[in-house]
């Protein structure tokens, strides 16, 4: 059976898109989903003096190779002034010093939420135009804005933005 992973781009316990990630990837049929977890992943600040005094840590390989396993990835980014959160930051940059292509062509259905309008439009946009020259295959991307009033018990509760989420999440499948 295929797999996917899907995680956030946060390290909120509560994170909101943890919570959209779970969903999204809840609608991908016939697949076992791996649900990671950036808290469970020990990773020191990113810095290179870090690096050459003590190498790359275990964790960084551990997820880099999640990925590479992996049939499919389903990624939803928290958005913090306009870019990456610190922690998925760190993530990426310590996972680029072992493999550039970081992403290994793998599917991706690339997401955003955040409590307002924008729905995250400002990382999603750094990411769009980042991550493919790390070999990434975005898919697909979606951004849910509003969360607070878009998503319910688990769920998008606003129509038109389940339906566009659940097409993106088909050719996302199709692509697996
Ligand atoms: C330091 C910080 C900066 C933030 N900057 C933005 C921002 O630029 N745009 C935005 O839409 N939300 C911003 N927010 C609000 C986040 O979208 C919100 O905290 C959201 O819950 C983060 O996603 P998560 O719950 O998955 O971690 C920021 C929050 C923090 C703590």
């Amino acid at each position: 059976m295929k797999h996917i992973i899907a995680f956030a781009g946060s390290n909120s316990k509560n994170s909101i898109n943890k919570h959209l990630a779970i969903y999204a990837s809840g609608l991908v049929e016939g697949v076992a989903i791996d649900i990671l977890d950036l808290n469970d992943f020990d990773l020191p600040l990113y810095g290179i003096d870090l690096e050459n005094e003590k190498g790359i840590p275990e964790d960084a390989h551990k997820f880099l190779n999640l990925i590479k396993t992996s049939n499919g990835i389903v990624l939803s980014l928290a958005e913090h002034n306009g870019a990456y959160s610190t922690a998925f930051k760190n993530l990426f940059d310590w996972m680029s010093r072992i493999e550039g292509k970081t992403f290994f062509g793998k599917p991706m259905l690339l997401m955003a939420t955040s409590p307002g309008g924008r729905g995250g439009a400002s990382v999603l946009q750094i990411a769009e135009d980042r991550f493919p020259r790390h070999n990434a295959n975005i898919v697909e991307v979606f951004s849910l804005p509003n969360f607070g009033t878009s998503f319910s018990e688990g769920k998008i509760v606003n129509p038109e933005l389940d339906a566009e989420l659940k097409n993106k999440v088909e050719r996302f499948q199709s692509e697996l």
